[in-house]
This record gives C-alpha cells, sequence and structure tokens, in this order.
C-alpha cells in the first residue's frame, strides 16, 4: 500500500504535517517525512513513533504516489529530477512552491502537479483544539485557559472569534494542472478545507496568460504575504504607542489594547454586523479626531499600498524571469 509522502520540513512543511497529525487526517504509519536534515524530525518521530521519516527522498518516491513538496523554490529542480524517475501514473505532485509555474515544470516533468499557496496563520494550536472541544460542549471552560487575559470580555471576544472562523484560520490558494484528475483534485482540496478557507484558481492552464498570473500573485499578496505585512502594522502601532505615552502603556499592555481592537473589528466586518463604512461613519463625528486620522491615512495609504503592490510585483517579474531561464 502507497503512503503519502511530504519532503521539506522548515516552516510549510512543519505547519502542514503538524496540522494534518493534530486533525488526524491521516494515521501515522500511513505518512513518510522526508528533510534534509534528518535531525529535525527527532521531534516528530519521539512524538508519532509510527510516522516513518528518512532524508533518502527517493525512498520516499518509491513507496508514495501522492507526495507533498514543501521545500525552499531554488530546490525544487534538483529534487523533482531526483524523484522522477520512481514516479508512475498514479504520481501527484503537491507543491508550496512561489513563484513556480507548470509551465515550468512542465518541461520536464509531465505529470499531474496541483500548488498550493498556504498561509502561516493556518497553524493548528490550541485555538482548534479548544475550538474542538466547544463544539463537542466537552469542556467550555477550557476558553479560560486561552486567553492569558481571561476577562469576560476577552473571553467573549475570542468565542466570537472561533464561531466567524469555522474553526479555520488563513486562506489556502489551490491551482490544479489541466491534467490533474478529479479524484486528486478532491483530495487536495479537501485536505486544506479541514484547517483553512480554500480558495480554488480554476481552470488554470499551461499558459503565459498575463491576466491570469497577476490574478494568482495578488490574491497571494492578499493571502500568504499578508499576515507579515499586517503583524508589522500592529509592532509599528504598539512601539509607537509606548513611545508617544513616555512608556505609561506598556510594550504587552499596548499590543493587548491593539490586538484585541484588530480582532474585535475584524469579527464586526466578517459577521456583517457592520460593514467597513458604518465602522467609519459611526466613529468619526464632524471634524473629531477620528476623521482628521481618516481623512490623513486616505491620502497617505492609498499611495503606499498602490505602491507596495507595484514593488512586490515588479519582484515577481525578477522571480518569475530567473525561474524561466532556470528552467527552459
Ligand atoms: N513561509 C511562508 O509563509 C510561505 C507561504 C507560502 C508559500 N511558501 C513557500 O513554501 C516553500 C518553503 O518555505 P519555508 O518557509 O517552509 O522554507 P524553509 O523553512 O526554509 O523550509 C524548507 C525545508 O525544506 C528542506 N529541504 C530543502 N531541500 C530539501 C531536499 N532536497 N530534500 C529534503 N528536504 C529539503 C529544508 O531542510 P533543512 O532542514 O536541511 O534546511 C527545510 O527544512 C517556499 O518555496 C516558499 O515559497 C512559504
Amino acid at each position: 500500500m502507497k503512503k503519502y509522502g511530504f519532503i521539506g520540513y522548515g516552516n510549510m512543511g512543519k505547519m502542514i504535517v503538524e496540522n494534518i497529525l493534530n486533525l488526524k487526517i491521516f494515521y501515522p504509519n500511513e505518512m513518510i517525512i522526508s528533510n534534509r536534515t534528518l535531525s529535525k524530525l527527532n521531534k516528530l518521530k519521539k512524538d508519532y513513533p509510527d510516522i516513518t521519516i528518512t532524508d533518502d527522498n527517493t525512498y520516499l518516491a518509491k513507496n508514495c504516489d501522492k507526495i507533498f513538496i514543501f521545500v525552499e523554490t531554488p530546490e525544487f529542480k534538483d529534487l523533482i529530477f531526483q524523484i522522477s524517475p520512481f514516479l508512475t501514473d498514479d504520481s501527484h505532485i503537491v507543491h508550496v512552491c512561489a513563484g513556480l509555474s507548470f509551465e515550468n515544470i512542465n518541461s520536464f516533468y509531465k505529470g499531474s502537479v496541483s500548488q498550493v499557496i498556504p498561509s502561516i496563520v493556518s497553524t493548528f494550536n490550541n485555538y482548534h483544539n479548544e475550538s474542538i472541544n466547544i463544539n463537542n460542549n466537552e469542556d467550555v471552560n477550557n476558553i479560560h485557559n486561552i486567553d492569558n487575559n481571561s476577562d469576560i470580555g476577552s473571553n467573549h471576544t475570542f468565542n466570537c472569534f472561533k464561531n466567524a472562523c469555522n474553526n479555520k484560520l488563513g486562506i489556502s490558494l489551490i491551482l490544479h494542472s489541466n491534467n490533474t484528475s478529479n479524484t486528486d483534485k478532491c483530495l487536495i482540496e479537501e485536505i486544506f478545507n479541514e484547517f483553512s478557507y480554500i480558495r480554488i484558481i480554476d481552470d488554470f492552464e499551461l499558459s503565459n496568460d498575463e491576466n491570469n498570473d497577476r490574478a494568482v500573485e495578488i490574491a497571494t499578496i492578499l493571502t500568504s504575504c499578508a499576515p507579515a505585512f499586517i503583524s508589522l502594522i500592529i509592532d509599528n502601532l504598539v512601539s509607537i504607542a509606548n513611545l508617544k505615552s513616555k512608556n505609561k502603556i506598556n510594550v504587552d499592555e499596548a499590543k493587548y489594547i491593539v490586538v484585541k481592537t484588530f480582532l474585535s473589528t475584524f469579527i464586526q466586518i466578517d459577521t456583517d454586523n457592520l460593514c467597513t463604512s458604518d465602522i467609519i461613519d459611526k466613529t468619526s463625528t464632524k471634524k473629531g479626531i477620528t476623521e482628521i486620522g481618516l481623512n490623513y491615512l486616505d491620502k497617505n495609504s492609498n499611495e503606499l499600498i498602490n505602491d507596495l503592490f507595484d514593488l512586490l510585483l515588479e519582484r515577481y517579474d525578477e522571480v518569475k524571469s530567473e525561474l524561466n531561464k532556470n528552467y527552459s
């Protein structure tokens, strides 16, 4: 019986393998995990003795039809050369390598391929465990353990957030090459749908269609890069609040205030209690403090966000042209 193979146990590989194990999507004895540095897998093997670990990708390829690849993009080409002699008509490659097109891969591997663009915020943690408990009505009081500042208000916010999130975190974008079978498509979509919101990018042909490419890149910026941008904005709000209040609002307190305000705003928008324009209208009074801030932000953030997209798309072009050269 063939197993499920996972190559690369870094940020993405670890997150997805742990999500699969924690949510019991596959049994450990159905999984083979390979990493260049084998010692990184010691803890996983200790926690799941039935899992197979290796640093031999060819061993994995011989024993697996469905192979998930989580290595850095520049490592992909050598890896696929290494394992392709062992791939069969039943093989299905699923990779997460940013910037790599089906056309790049098709120039030397003709089998079925899917690309998933995951997000680090889909990390499975106590959040999911606690959500499962709450949904099963097993231990509602567990909510209190999660939130260090466990006052009634924050637990309520957290609970609302869990309900709004439907036990899922982050967006996974999914693309399939046009020779992927429906069964293989469904398997991949079901796995990622267990712990994240999936968005399937349909009918993605092996083409150089500019609009298609840009849509994927822009969606990637919004899903995969955005958690880092949002985190930076939070850090800057916190450190400036701390500085401007002459340390009267300490960093932990500022972070608590900022994160709870972001979270609550997102819940209102996500659950359609209030839309963004309602929040703007209801918060600002004529010539009040908020209105002055809104005018300032509106004037400056449009240009900033526009420049940010241009900068990132320019970098995409550079990466794509390097990959096209490398794969030609
Ligand atoms: N990080 C994100 O938020 C994010 C989001 C979307 C997509 N991605 C994509 O995900 C991919 C991986 O990113 P990452 O952040 O997870 O990278 P990472 O943390 O550097 O992990 C890469 C892992 O792959 C292993 N590896 C490299 N070559 C290998 C080989 N030939 N055989 C077996 N294992 C090998 C590395 O082993 P060692 O332990 O020896 O270094 C390392 O553990 C990238 O292509 C990136 O574009 C990342």
